[in-house]
């Protein structure tokens, strides 16, 4: 709780900051072919699925982050579907993943990992403690510019659906997977928005942490 009030106090003065990454933070890291079948049956995971906001530090090995991130917004389909809907298939969403090691963008196209910050930001994604020491920190952001065709007036709350879908997903997959994660909105969106660099019609929408349960 401590880190949560000294995390607000330097939202408000506008210094929460990323921290030195752990490692060299490679420019792209390849994701190994995601495993599109088996796991949890459906009903299982439903029955497990919960917010969690207690995570041990160990870092996700690469090919549960590759089934995680398949799983969250992957490409399904041939002619390019995706895992969640979006409106009208504008594929609004940029997943965003902060680890220790770098924040990075999902390439749902090349299944990789492409470096946008060379510094350590799960610290600023969220003003909950947990945020800074669970090895995953999901970024959800809104591309406006993708959704031309969606009215302005109901830009933000279609993206904010499919970003839930997407965020469903995760909930889903951690449930299959022995995982845990919460979705946050509780959030410094302009600390985010500062890190991560987007473009002026990006919007920072929601984060979700994952990783392992808490030992004991
Ligand atoms: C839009 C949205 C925003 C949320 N924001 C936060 C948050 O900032 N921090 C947090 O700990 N939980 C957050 N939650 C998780 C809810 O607290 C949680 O889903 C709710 O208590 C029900 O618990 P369950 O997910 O285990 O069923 C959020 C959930 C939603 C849908």
């Amino acid at each position: 709780m401590s880190s949560t009030l000294t995390k607000l106090a330097l939202g408000m003065m506008g210094r929460l900051r990323p921290r030195p990454v752990t490692g060299d933070a490679a420019a792209t890291i390849a994701l190994p072919a995601p495993e599109a079948r088996g796991g949890m049956p459906l009903m299982e995971a439903l029955a497990l699925r919960r917010s969690s906001r207690e995570f041990a530090r160990d870092e996700l090995p690469l090919p549960l982050l590759s089934n995680l991130l398949w799983a969250a917004w992957g490409r399904n389909r041939p002619e390019g579907g995706r895992t969640a809907p979006s409106a009208l298939n504008a594929q609004e969403i940029d997943v965003y993943a902060a680890l220790p090691g770098g924040a990075y963008l999902y390439d749902a196209d090349g299944h990789a990992l492409r470096l946008v910050a060379q510094a350590d930001l799960r610290r600023v994604t969220g003003y909950q403690d947990f945020v800074d020491e669970a090895p995953l920190d999901l970024v959800y952001v809104a591309d406006h510019r993708r959704m031309t065709m969606v009215p302005v007036g109901q830009r933000e709350s279609f993206a904010s659906v499919a970003a839930g879908a997407i965020a469903q997903n995760v909930y889903l997959f951690a449930a299959g997977n022995g995982l845990s994660t919460v979705i946050r909105a509780w959030i410094d969106r302009d600390a985010i928005a500062e890190a991560l660099g987007p473009a002026h019609d990006q919007q920072v929408l929601l984060s979700q942490t994952v990783g392992y349960p808490a030992k004991g």
